[in-house]
């Protein structure tokens, strides 16, 4: 009698991942304020939200702060990725600091969006998540006209005066397919319903969820999501590849955080990261996995992204000044 052959253990790892466009950015901007300005520079937030990544920039100088309050009168502040209500700018341009804006043009554009809507009276249906940065800017540039939608759910309570002009927008970080569920359900209860003029969840947002999707549905035992518990879209890639049909998912900061009982009776690991991590926490993750039995990742790639994003004009006008 032959003895039956255990299939073979293998790691899939997702591509695009990680580092986009616009964190990209954001971080190179606070490393290139370090080089021409000397520390410390003040940056309020995380620039990202990814505790490696902040770490890094605070060991060469950068100081995070959560408020503007914390910032002494005249030094240089950056504005993190997620972008910053019109009520920051205001505070920053009282207080005489030298700002450097590096919010992410992606999320400038649901700002300018928000900001048309408010000037043609029409009320905004944000769907997001209260409490989040980005949710908090955008919301900051029409108070009066936005209410927050955080779940499909919420649609049903929704009271708004009949006669109203109704347009939705969205954080740019959110699940693809459970933002479709809210917009399908606010136009069932508001057929005039308007469009944001273009997809407000961004393009990494969405790539990095159709890869993991296209893994998972595939035939996952687990996926690993290297992300931090604040990053929202590295959240959104957990839920999404449980409901691909990933066995089992969980995010990891990084290797040490994986519970090597995670692999007990797993095959097939897919491996991903959300847009606010370095890859060498990726690399980490499959030097673990590959200790473990698991060798040879196979990255699998959805598409390329090429989307750079120039630096923020007010340090791209410093830098060619010290030039
Ligand atoms: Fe910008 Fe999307 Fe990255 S909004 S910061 S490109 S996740």
């Amino acid at each position: 009698m032959s003895t039956p052959v255990e299939p073979a253990k293998r790691v899939v790892v997702a591509a695009p991942r990680g580092y986009c466009a616009g964190v990209d950015r954001a971080v190179v901007t606070v490393e290139k304020a370090l080089d021409l300005y000397g520390p410390p520079v003040y940056v309020r937030k995380q620039i990202v939200h990814n505790r490696h990544v902040v770490e890094t920039l605070e060991a060469r100088g950068a100081v995070f702060v959560d408020e503007l309050e914390s910032v002494p009168e005249g030094a240089t502040v950056v504005f993190s990725a997620h972008g910053v209500s019109p009520a920051v700018h205001a505070e920053a341009a009282e207080r005489s600091l030298k700002t450097i804006d590096a919010t992410c043009p992606l999320v400038t554009k649901v700002h300018h969006e928000a900001k048309r809507f408010a000037a043609d009276d029409t009320r905004i249906l944000l769907i997001g998540h209260a409490g989040h940065e980005e949710v908090e800017g955008t919301m900051g540039e029409a108070p009066e006209h936005t209410t927050l939608v955080q779940t499909p759910d919420d649609v049903e309570s929704l009271e708004i005066a009949e006669g109203t002009n109704l347009a939705w927008l969205s954080q740019t970080t959110l699940s693809v397919d459970e933002t479709m569920e809210t917009v399908d359900r606010l136009r069932k209860k508001f057929p005039l319903l308007m469009d944001p003029p273009s997809d407000d969840i961004c393009y990494a947002t969405q790539n990095r969820q159709l890869a993991v999707k296209q893994i998972a549905s595939a035939g996952c035992d687990l996926m690993i999501v290297v992300g931090s518990q604040n990053s929202s879209n590295s959240v959104r890639l957990v839920e999404v590849a449980l409901e691909a049909g990933a066995k089992a998912s969980y995010r990891v900061d990084n290797a040490d955080e994986i519970d090597p009982a995670w692999l007990d009776g797993v095959n097939t690991v897919g491996v991903t990261s959300g847009a606010s991590v370095p890859d060498d926490l990726v690399q980490g993750v499959l030097h673990f996995l590959e200790e473990r039995g698991f060798p040879g990742a196979v990255e699998e790639r959805l598409t390329e992204e090429t989307l750079q994003f120039a630096l923020p004009p007010e340090l791209r006008k410093d830098l060619r000044a010290s030039a």
